[in-house]
């Protein structure tokens, strides 16, 4: 056998999310951790991917199913032809990654991060520089930290709002200075609103809005229609540029999975009209608000989130691993968030996309392991 793959296949390692899930099951703890649903996929989403198994069954072209990407053009009220299919949104920010920057180019992003964007990064070639989010009393954007990292090699902003691990949404204002910033060092923008519908004040800008000329907005259906592993998901791109990102993600999955693709294209128009989205809305937060006050009640300081279906919170003194093995609670440790700057001290993710007597189950465990080690 020859010796040794590449070397960048230390970025192969397990994710901190998947070695929680394997960790929960072994322990039999309830998975605070991941953020995938326990709800299922409305009936809607079924019916619609059962009736389109043995009718959409071939390839569908790389920039996505016609009638897809129709209904996300309708849906986000853009052009159709400025919109290209992926397989969820992890492939589209990947094929972002391999189309926008490359060997000597920097990428400024925030810390905490979501986990891809800086090993996709890195497999473009280029350098994640990150820029670090306060947290007091709750979580906020430094935006002269943002200006001191931009550099003559920067290439690209990447944002995410409503903002995973933090809960947060960048206001109307913020955005607005991040796109003065993108114009001034002629940068692109990535802007990765997955959670576009999870909100529970007032609704994300988005940001295409404000700069369309350099914008590219990421989108998932697995997660507005809790159907994570579907793996339909979407770029918006700048006018004439689809064609290009679409050809680079032809080398990789080629297309998303032809059914879903029409699935999805017959559930988003029904999911606007009957209000699923509000729905969720109100469902989420009141699972929101049940996990925060049972978190508060034990004396757990919680920074309330805005959008997403995560929640940070800190438990001074706790160890992740050693709490899903005791306490059987799985949460996310800060620490998975960061790379350059060090975590706040005792912070954690829990994810409350979960049933409210799961929800309830972690809190009575989490409450008995507490008061123990106290
Ligand atoms: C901020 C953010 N971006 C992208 C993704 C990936 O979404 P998908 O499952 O559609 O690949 C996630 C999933 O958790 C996420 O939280």
């Amino acid at each position: 056998m020859p010796a040794g793959l590449h070397p960048r296949t230390h970025l192969s390692k397990e994710s901190i999310f998947s070695r929680m899930s394997r960790l929960a099951q072994q322990f039999g703890a309830v998975n605070l951790g991941q953020g995938f649903p326990s709800n299922p996929p409305p009936a809607f989403l079924l019916e619609a991917a059962r009736r389109a198994i043995g009718v959409v069954d071939q390839y569908t072209p790389p920039i996505g199913l016609p009638r897809l990407r129709e209904a996300l053009a309708e849906d986000l009220q853009v052009a159709p032809e400025n919109v290209v299919v992926t397989a969820g949104a992890t492939e589209a920010l990947h094929a972002l990654a391999e189309a926008l920057y490359g060997p000597g180019d920097e990428v400024v992003m925030f810390e905490p991060y979501f986990d891809v964007y800086i090993p996709q990064a890195r497999l473009a070639g280029a350098t994640p520089v990150l820029v670090p989010m306060r947290l007091e009393d709750r979580w906020q954007v430094d935006l002269s930290a943002l200006e001191a990292a931009i550099t003559p090699r920067t290439k690209a902003i990447l944002l995410n709002s409503p903002y995973n691990p933090t809960g947060s949404i960048f206001s109307h204002e913020d955005l607005e200075r991040i796109v003065a910033l993108a114009r001034q060092h002629d940068l692109w923008i990535v802007s990765d609103e997955v959670y576009d519908e999870l909100y529970f004040e007032e609704a994300p800008t988005p940001l295409r809005q404000l700069a369309p000329e350099r914008t590219f907005t990421v989108g998932s259906a697995g997660k507005r229609l809790e159907a994570t592993g579907y793996r339909v998901g979407w770029i918006v791109t700048p006018p004439a540029l689809a064609p290009l990102v679409a050809g680079m993600r032809q080398w990789s999955s080629f297309c998303s999975a032809a059914p879903l693709q029409a699935a999805v294209a017959e559930a988003l128009p029904v999911a606007r009209r009957e209000g699923f989205y509000s729905a969720l809305r109100s469902s989420y937060r009141s699972r929101r608000d049940l996990l925060a006050r049972g978190l508060e009640g034990m004396g757990i300081q919680v920074f309330l989130p805005q959008g997403t279906y995560f929640l940070t919170a800190k438990f001074p003194g706790i160890e992740a691993e050693t709490l899903v093995r005791e306490a059987r609670v799985a949460i996310i440790p800060g620490a998975a968030f960061y790379a350059d700057h060090p975590a706040p001290e005792g912070l954690f993710r829990l994810a409350f996309c979960k049933k409210p007597d799961e929800i309830e189950l972690a809190l009575e465990r989490l409450e008995r392991y507490i008061s123990v080690k106290r």
